[in-house]
């Protein structure tokens, strides 16, 4: 009966050995390979929903009937005052094969000069070989400074 006892003993101190031994190779295994794993999985970075860019130039620098390219994000943007005075912004990059469109000011359209393909002022796209309108951007004017927003 004691021997029994001391055999259960004996077993449970086993369990315990592997159980320890167990463990502490599955901790020596994760902290050697979560590092690594987590080194070579590169970060998922949030794309910011909204972006804002203030314009280098007033709004009395700018003359009716032109157009200004600017830089948005990491593309070109494009701010339009038609001669009636509105402006408008877009994506300056074409949607056929991503060139930089242009502002013409005697035909008073955006152009993209890659393949001669034609947006209105709306920035809709009514010849060429573009296949969607450019992306519109929203304007702030804020006294003589211009805010240009996506999102
Ligand atoms: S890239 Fe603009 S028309 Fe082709």
């Amino acid at each position: 009966m004691v021997v029994h006892e001391q055999g259960e003993q004996v077993d449970h101190g086993r369990r315990m050995v592997n159980w320890l031994l167990g463990s502490s190779l599955g901790v020596l295994f994760v902290s050697i390979f979560y590092p690594i794993v987590k080194y070579l999985i590169p970060p998922k970075l949030a794309e910011p929903t909204t972006v804002s860019v203030t314009l280098p130039w007033k709004l009395a620098e700018l003359k009716a009937n032109s157009g200004r390219i600017f830089r948005f994000k990491s593309l070109p943007g494009i701010l339009v005052k038609t001669s009636g005075g509105d402006l408008r912004a877009f994506s300056a990059v074409c949607t056929h094969l991503q060139c930089t469109v242009q502002y013409r000011e005697d035909r008073q359209d955006i152009w993209c000069a890659c393949h001669n393909g034609v947006y209105d002022l709306n920035g809709k796209n009514i010849s060429g070989p573009p296949p969607r309108p450019l992306e519109a951007l929203k304007l702030n004017v804020r006294g003589d400074q211009i805010i240009v927003m996506k999102g």
